[in-house]
């Protein structure tokens, strides 16, 4: 098998003006060392897209998404469909994070709907899923990161499983300064691949990455990574300090 390389995914929300943004992602251009062996992406705010994409030119930085429409076009105000974000310049299209699943109570069959449509558009999809801490509190992970898979990934043709990572986001770590331990990652992350080659065979289970997200800093990155089934990090509030973003990538590295 071949190692898996190691993804750093920096989503950076609801925050940046346009010349932060484009500040930001140009500093991660400049800092990132020449021919990294991590795969290395930015998730700006839809507005800034394209400024950012102007920025990531010429850079092995990849843009992505943070959010997107199942539909091509249409009468969907305030959406925007995998096509534009392709246009846009992103290769990545975040789907299904707890902020939009448990605070905008978007489901398991709509994430679905999403995943298979910006798949089959030809973006990449960072998958998120993750428990609650009453969910975790209860034992009930496994079972919340199984209905999760088995719902959101419903459906998706094997030619495009490629393009498919999944974030590992366990929601009581997101924006809380409280990391899971190497041990909960570990054990989530073994789990998630077990079940994707439960749901779509071993191949495709062993050359699938997974990040972790969820208070991840440059002190706690290397730990995380160095699991064997943790293959990068979607990093929230760290990745927007150039530095600490690029700390963390070179944790992977
Ligand atoms: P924090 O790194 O700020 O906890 O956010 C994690 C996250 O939600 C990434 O998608």
């Amino acid at each position: 098998m071949m190692p898996r390389p190691k993804f750093i995914a920096g989503n950076w929300k609801m925050y940046t003006t346009r010349a932060a943004a484009q500040e930001l992602a140009a500093a991660v251009a400049k800092g990132l060392p020449a021919n990294t062996a991590v795969r290395v992406a930015v998730c700006p705010p839809f507005p800034w897209l394209t400024a950012v994409a102007d920025v990531l030119k010429n850079s092995p930085v990849a843009l992505g998404a943070q959010n997107c429409h199942y539909e091509k076009e249409g009468a969907f105000t305030g959406e925007v469909s995998p096509q534009m974000l392709l246009d846009a310049g992103c290769g990545y299209v975040i789907v299904g994070h707890s902020e939009r699943r448990h605070g905008l109570g978007e489901s398991d069959a709509l994430l679905n709907k999403k995943a298979r449509a910006a798949l089959a558009a030809g973006l990449s999809v960072i998958f998120c899923v993750g428990e609650l801490l009453d969910e975790r509190e209860a034992s009930r992970t496994e079972a919340v990161l199984d209905t999760q898979l088995t719902n959101g990934l419903a459906g998706i043709p094997a030619e495009h499983l490629g393009k498919l990572v999944i974030a590992y986001e366990p929601v009581w770590a997101i924006g809380t300064g409280k990391v899971a331990t190497t041990e909960q990652a570990q054990e989530a992350h073994a789990f998630i691949r077990r079940k994707i080659a439960g749901q779509f065979g071993e191949n495709v289970a062993s050359s699938l990455l997974i990040q972790y997200g969820g208070s991840v800093k440059p002190d706690n990155a290397a730990g995380l990574l160095s699991q064997p089934d943790v293959d990068g990090a979607l990093v929230g509030g760290a990745s927007l300090k150039a530095d600490a973003f690029l700390a963390i990538v070179a944790a992977a590295g």
